[in-house]
């Protein structure tokens, strides 16, 4: 399953790139408005810093004005996905914009049935949103694993990009369930670091060693 940072945050993006599990980013509208910058030069630094799929989300809420804004988005770098919101006007310009193979990743997907629809328009991602769902006593992780079944059972190449994350167990969901990407804040990227046991063991291996006599072999200058 490919990782994908969730923000507009250069810092947290610069710095989760340099762990070297990032494969893309995501970002919508509140993302780029507490970014704090202006949406052209927030962009560039994002595509200047991580080499993999970047979503940019179109605003427009009729095909014509989608397809237009995902025509820029999509020159603006080879990298770009265009996000379009799951309605009948997003989906009439994902399917324009797949013919003319231009990437799309279909947002605020909520229902197998919707994501059914975007795989037909030609999307190449379609996201989940895990936490939204979870959040109003729905099953975000049965939906991927509704949507998967669906995928397979006909044969669709679009990828599941489960997205509103906001737990480990959300990301081990995913996972099984057999999402193709899952995308998620930086904080829950380096939360899936963490374990209180391996806090603990390390600690105490640090510990120990201060009982060692002093070594040569980590003393000395590597090959001196
Ligand atoms: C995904 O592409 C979205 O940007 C994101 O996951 C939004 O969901 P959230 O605001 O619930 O995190």
């Amino acid at each position: 399953m490919k990782l994908f940072i969730d923000t507009a945050d250069i810092a947290q993006i610069r710095e989760a790139w340099s762990w070297g599990i990032i494969d893309g980013v995501t970002t919508n509208p509140t993302h780029i408005a507490n970014s704090g910058k202006d949406f052209d030069s927030v962009l560039e630094e994002i595509f200047s810093i991580v080499d993999g799929p970047i979503s940019v989300e179109s605003v427009s809420t009729n095909a014509e004005g989608i397809i237009e804004e995902g025509r820029r988005i999509a020159a603006f770098h080879k990298n770009a996905v265009v996000k379009v919101p799951v309605m009948i006007e997003g989906l009439k310009a994902v399917k324009v914009l797949a013919k003319e193979g231009i990437k799309t990743n279909v947002t605020l997907c909520f229902s197998p049935l919707q994501a059914f629809l975007a795989a037909k328009c030609g999307a190449t991602y379609i996201s989940p949103f895990i936490h939204r769902l979870d959040l109003v006593g729905h099953d975000g992780g049965e939906l991927i694993r509704q949507m998967r079944q669906i995928y397979d059972n006909y044969g669709f190449q679009t990828q599941i990009l489960a997205a509103s994350i906001r737990s480990p167990k959300q990301v081990l969901d995913s996972l099984l369930a057999g999402a193709d990407v899952a995308t998620m804040p930086f904080d829950m990227l380096r939360a899936l670091y963490q374990h209180p046991l391996t806090e603990d063991g390390l600690q105490m291996f640090l510990d120990d060693w201060k009982r060692v006599p002093p070594s040569r072999l980590f003393t000395s200058k590597a090959g001196a």
